[in-house]
């Protein structure tokens, strides 16, 4: 069983220390590293145990974030079905509002959390907010971005000690390059799709390396298990 309590403990701790929620990352993925076929097309690679783990690891955690890209290929609901338990607060990272108003997100018992640009466009923030949003607006980064420490800090400030990230790739990449992830589980499916890999490159963790003493960002003391036909891995990033 993925030790879910024990990943999470000390999140408390960890948010009042930091000053950020504790990050658990997590997705599907075939075994070679993708995990859809193409950006902007779903592909179903868990099992319907894995699914229901990752139900569970909804449960556990008090907020869920995706990218937009995520919300426009996927429609999530975000939403804890397949199991007992409170469904997380949806939290997405959209500086351009391009989140659908009609979307699945807006049917589950709580409506989203929509991290934006500073000056939304009026029609679609009004749109959006008719439809149950909150926007919390940020300014953008250098890169146009929306800024992942000040993004995660306002959520401590809301309250939100553990936070689930469930993809797509541009986010799964960006909670990496920055290191604000603290924990990672991982479905992994024996599946070689080819595709849209997990993590399209990580410069900060190259920093520095070389052949002879290569720095990783590395899993501390990792879990395996087996459910249904799919490999979970877990564990602790080292930072
Ligand atoms: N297998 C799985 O477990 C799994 C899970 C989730 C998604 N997916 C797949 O992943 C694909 C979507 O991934 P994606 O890479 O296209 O989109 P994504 O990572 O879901 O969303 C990326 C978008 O989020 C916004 N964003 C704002 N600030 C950001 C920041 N600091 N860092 C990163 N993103 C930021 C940007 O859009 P703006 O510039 O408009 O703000 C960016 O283009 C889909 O095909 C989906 O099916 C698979």
């Amino acid at each position: 069983m993925v030790p879910i309590k024990e990943l999470l403990r000390g999140a408390e701790i960890h948010c009042q220390t930091s000053g950020r929620p504790l990050v658990t990352l997590t997705y599907a993925q075939s075994l070679d590293g993708c995990i859809a076929l193409e950006r902007g097309k779903p592909l179903a690679l868990s099992g319907p145990e894995s699914l229901r783990m990752t139900h569970q690891l909804r449960a556990a955690h008090q907020a869920i974030l995706v990218g937009v890209g995520t919300v426009l290929a996927d429609n999530p609901r975000l939403t804890v079905r397949l199991v007992a338990g409170e469904s997380p607060q949806p939290v997405i990272l959209d500086s351009q509002l391009r989140t659908p108003p009609e979307a699945n997100l807006f049917r589950g018992e709580h409506q989203p959390w929509v991290i934006t640009g500073e000056n939304p466009d009026p029609h679609k923030a009004s749109q959006l907010s008719s439809a149950g949003a909150r926007l919390l607006p940020f300014q953008l980064d250098d890169s146009g971005l929306l800024p992942l420490p000040s993004v995660l800090a306002h959520l401590a400030n809301l309250g939100i000690q553990t936070l689930m990230v469930e993809g797509g790739a541009r986010v799964i990449t960006a909670f990496l390059e920055s290191q604000l992830v603290d924990r990672i589980v991982l479905t992994i499916a024996p599946a070689i799709t080819g595709g849209l890999h997990a993590v399209e490159g990580l410069t900060s963790a190259h920093a520095g390396n070389s052949s002879a003493a290569p720095n990783f960002l590395r899993l501390h003391d990792p879990g395996y298990e087996r459910l249904g036909d799919d490999l979970i891995l877990w564990g602790s990033l080292l930072h």
